[in-house]
Formats: C-alpha cells, structure tokens, sequence
C-alpha cells in the first residue's frame, strides 16, 4: 500500500491531527474487535500528543500498550520512553496496569529482556486474537524518525536491521543497547503512522521517499505495513520533498 503523506503548517498542527488519527483509529479497533493494541514511540516529538490522549475520552479498559523501542533504562530515568509516555499520559487515565507492558530493561543481558517481551508480546496477541497469527497483528504503531533516518531503535547500519525471525531484538544506538521491535512485527500492523517534525529530518526524509535510497543507511525505508503507512510532517521537514502522491 502506497504510504499517506499529509505536511501540517507546524508541529502542533502535526500533533493534533497525530491525535484526532489516533482516537479514531483507537475507537475504530475496538468497535471492530473490542480492544485497541498500540505501540507507543519514544523520543521528544509524541510526547504532547501522548498529553493531548491523555484529555481524551476514550474506554481505557480495552486499550493495550506496548512501546516499539526502549532505551536500557529503569523507567524512572529521564531517558525512559516508558517513563516519558507515564508521565504524559498513562499516569493520568484508568488504563488497567496489567494491560501497560513496560519493557524489562533490568536484565544484564539485554537479548533476555529482549526475548522475555517478545514472550509477553505473543501471550498477549494468543489471549486477544481469535485467530492467532504467527506475527502479532498491531492496530497502531506510532513511530518516529531520526536525523539519520533510524526508526524505533533500528539504527543505520546494525545487525538489528536484518533480524526477520524475531518480534524483539537488541537495537544499538553508538554501543548502547536498546529493545526494539523489528521490522517484521512493525510491518504486520495495521497501522503505522509517523511522526516527523522539524528541519533536521528534511535530509533524512529525502533519502527515505527517495526512488532508490539505501535501507541500511535510511533504515525507515525498511517500514512497508501490510495495512496503512500514514507520515505526519510539519513543513520544516518536509520542505523541497518530491513526495509520492
Ligand atoms: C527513541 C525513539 C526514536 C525516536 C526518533 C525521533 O527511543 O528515541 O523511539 O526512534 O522516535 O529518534 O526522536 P524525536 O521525536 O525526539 O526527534
């Protein structure tokens, strides 16, 4: 499916259509299947739109939440995705805990944390799906990009980029282990939409859009949804795009 690309005038117009998308899709997965699964990006730019869901008026007790990459931080340190997502939104709205699945990141071996939240991945898709399918089936990955054009915690150029059978894997960041999801499980969602602001993506997001620009240097060219690849762009970054139409 040929990705939806919408540039908003500025990052808050971004942000609040990131949200009103959000909401709909959330009330869209729960009237078709009664429960809405998410995975939540990290980094700076979700967070006001976490605090935007946060005020929304939403049944909390049929929403699952996941995080599509994390760094091997406590959740309590300022670097948490986790923590930020708390913080801005979780903290404040009667999700049930145990339908919160923070990443373990205590572990001294990262790719045991890494295996033990794929585990809690498939539990949880075998106990909602009527039909388990053998990769986890998302209905929304939020996900952002960084200068270099990484996604989640799928670094230029790492070994994490050409994991295909695993949910999980360990994500590199400059020789600091991350948990990320991989590009299979990120592909099989329903939905995946992006959250791209500001000028220091403008490079980036040339290569990712561009006819034939690398995967592995760009590695969000490696997000090809079976279901809806929806980039949300603030005109700084999207400034001089050739974008597909
Ligand atoms: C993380 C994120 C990462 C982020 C991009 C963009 O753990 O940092 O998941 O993939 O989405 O780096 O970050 P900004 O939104 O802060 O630009």
């Amino acid at each position: 499916m040929n990705p939806i690309v919408e540039t908003l005038p500025d990052k808050p117009a971004l942000i609040d259509r990131g949200l009103a998308i959000a909401v709909d899709q959330i009330q869209q997965a729960i009237a078709d299947h009664g429960y809405c699964t998410l995975a939540l990006a990290g980094g700076s730019t979700p967070k006001p739109l976490y605090a935007g869901l946060a005020k929304a008026n939403l049944p909390w007790s049929q929403l699952y939440i996941f995080w599509g990459d994390e760094r091997y931080v406590p959740v309590e340190h300022p670097d948490s995705n986790a923590g930020m997502a708390k913080q801005a939104w979780l903290d404040h709205v009667p999700i049930p805990t145990e339908q919160i699945f923070i990443p373990p990141t205590h572990h001294p071996d990262p790719a045991i944390s890494a295996q033990a939240y794929q585990t809690t991945i498939q539990r949880l898709f075998d106990s909602l799906q009527k039909a388990p399918t053998a990769i986890p089936q998302f209905d929304l990955i939020f996900l952002g990009m960084g200068a270099d054009g990484h996604t989640a915690s799928l670094f230029p150029h790492t070994p994490a980029l050409a994991v295909h059978d695993q949910l999980v894997t360990v994500g590199m960041k400059d020789g600091a282990p991350r948990l990320t999801f991989t590009v299979p499980l990120i592909n099989h969602s329903r939905q995946v939409l992006f959250l791209v602001a500001g000028a220091d993506k403008q490079a980036a997001l040339e290569q990712v859009f561009a006819a034939d620009g690398d995967e592995q240097t760009y590695p969000s060219r490696l997000i090809q949804p079976q279901g809806e690849l929806r980039w949300l762009l603030d005109a700084q970054a999207a400034h001089g795009l050739a974008l597909p139409v």
